[in-house]
C-alpha cells in the first residue's frame, strides 16, 4: 500500500474523505492524520479527525494537530456550509482515543526524513498551511515527496469563498503558493472535478442502505453538507470535494487532466487566492502542477460506496 499523511480541517466532506482512506488498507497506509484551521478552528478539526477514526473502527490511528492559525493573515472558517462543530449532521460521540503530542509539522518533517526517499505522498484537503511550514522549515524535505495530491483551486468553476478563489487556497494563499512552487510532483483536485462528484438523492439513498454506523453518518452527514450548495447554487447534491483525493490515490483512471503552471494569487485583493491555471496553455511558464479537469463520477461514487461498506 502507498504510504500517506492526511492533512485535513473536517468538515464532513474530509471526514468522507478520511473514511475512505480508512476502509482501504490494501491500497492505502495512513502514517498519521494532521489538523490543520480550516474550516473550523483547529481544537474543533483535531476532535472532528479523532470522531471520525473512531466511527471508522480505526482508534490506533494517530491524529495530530498543527497550526491554528493561517501564515500571514487571519483565519477564515466556513460555518456557514459546515455548520457551528464542522461535522453538523450526525450525533457522533466525543472521542476516546487520544491526540499525539508531537506537533503536526514536526511529524510531517520527521515522516518524511525518515521514511524512504520518494514514498510518502501528502494529502492536504484544508488550508495548505501545515504543509507549507513543514517545507520553510526543513527545505530537504521537498525532494523526498512522492506526490502532493490536493484539494484546492479551481479554473473554469473559478471560486466558491470568493467570485475568484476556493476555500483551502483562499485561506492561506502563501501557503498555497509555498507549496506549488515547492517544486514535488502535485496534482489537483480543483472545483471543476469536485461540482461534478455530487450526492444526488440516489446516492445518498446508497450511502444509507449499507444499514451500518458508517453508511448512516455519511448520508446524514451529506445530507447537511448539501443544504449550502442547494440553496445557494441550485446543486443537484452536495459535491464530495475532499474524498476525490482519496479516490484518485486508490483509482487514479477515475479522473482526468492537464499537467500544466498554476501560480497563486497573494497580492490582488479582488482575486486573493485565486489559481491562475494556464489551462491553454498561453505563457511558457513551466508546468508545476496536474490540474484534474473531469471525474467519472458513476465510478467514484460504486468505489466510495463499496469500500465505506467495509467499515
Ligand atoms: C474545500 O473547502 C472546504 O470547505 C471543504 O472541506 C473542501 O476542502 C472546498 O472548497
Ligand atoms: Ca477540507
Amino acid at each position: 500500500p502507498r504510504k500517506i499523511i492526511i492533512d485535513t480541517d473536517p468538515g464532513q466532506d474530509d471526514a468522507v474523505a478520511i473514511l475512505l482512506a480508512l476502509a482501504s488498507p490494501d491500497d492505502l497506509d495512513v502514517l498519521g492524520i494532521t489538523a490543520v484551521a480550516g474550516n473550523v478552528p483547529l481544537p474543533l478539526t483535531q476532535k472532528n479527525a479523532r470522531i471520525v477514526c473512531e466511527l471508522a473502527g480505526k482508534p490506533d490511528t494517530r491524529v495530530f494537530a498543527g497550526c491554528d492559525a493561517p501564515i500571514a493573515r487571519k483565519l477564515v472558517t466556513a460555518e456557514h456550509v459546515h455548520g457551528k462543530t464542522g461535522l453538523d449532521g450526525p450525533t457522533l460521540p466525543d472521542p476516546t482515543m487520544p491526540l499525539e503530542e508531537q506537533h503536526a509539522v514536526d511529524f510531517i518533517i520527521d515522516t518524511l526524513r525518515s521514511e524512504p526517499e520518494g514514498t510518502v505522498t501528502l494529502c492536504p484537503l484544508g488550508p495548505l498551511t501545515n504543509i507549507a511550514t513543514a517545507l520553510t522549515r526543513a527545505p530537504d524535505i521537498a525532494n523526498r515527496i512522492q506526490e502532493i495530491v490536493l484539494m484546492g483551486g479551481a479554473y473554469f468553476e473559478v471560486g466558491n469563498i470568493t467570485p475568484a478563489a476556493e476555500f483551502n487556497i483562499y485561506v492561506d494563499p502563501e501557503a498555497a503558493k509555498i507549496v506549488f512552487d515547492c517544486g514535488a510532483p502535485i496534482t489537483v483536485m480543483t472545483l471543476d472535478v469536485t461540482h461534478k462528484a455530487l450526492v444526488t438523492k440516489q446516492r445518498n439513498d446508497a450511502f444509507r442502505a449499507l444499514g451500518t454506523p458508517v453508511g448512516i453518518a455519511v448520508a446524514e452527514m451529506t445530507d447537511f453538507f448539501e443544504r449550502f450548495d442547494k440553496e445557494k447554487y441550485g446543486s443537484a447534491g452536495a459535491p464530495l470535494h475532499d474524498p476525490c483525493v482519496t479516490a484518485y490515490l486508490i483509482k487514479p483512471e477515475l479522473f482526468t487532466g492537464r499537467h500544466i503552471n498554476v501560480e497563486i494569487e497573494t497580492g490582488s485583493e479582488l482575486t486573493l487566492g485565486m489559481t491562475v491555471a494556464d489551462w491553454w496553455r498561453v505563457t511558457d511558464r513551466p508546468p508545476n502542477a496536474t490540474f484534474m479537469g473531469d471525474i467519472d463520477a458513476d465510478g467514484f461514487f460504486a468505489l466510495l460506496t463499496d469500500r465505506l461498506a467495509r467499515l
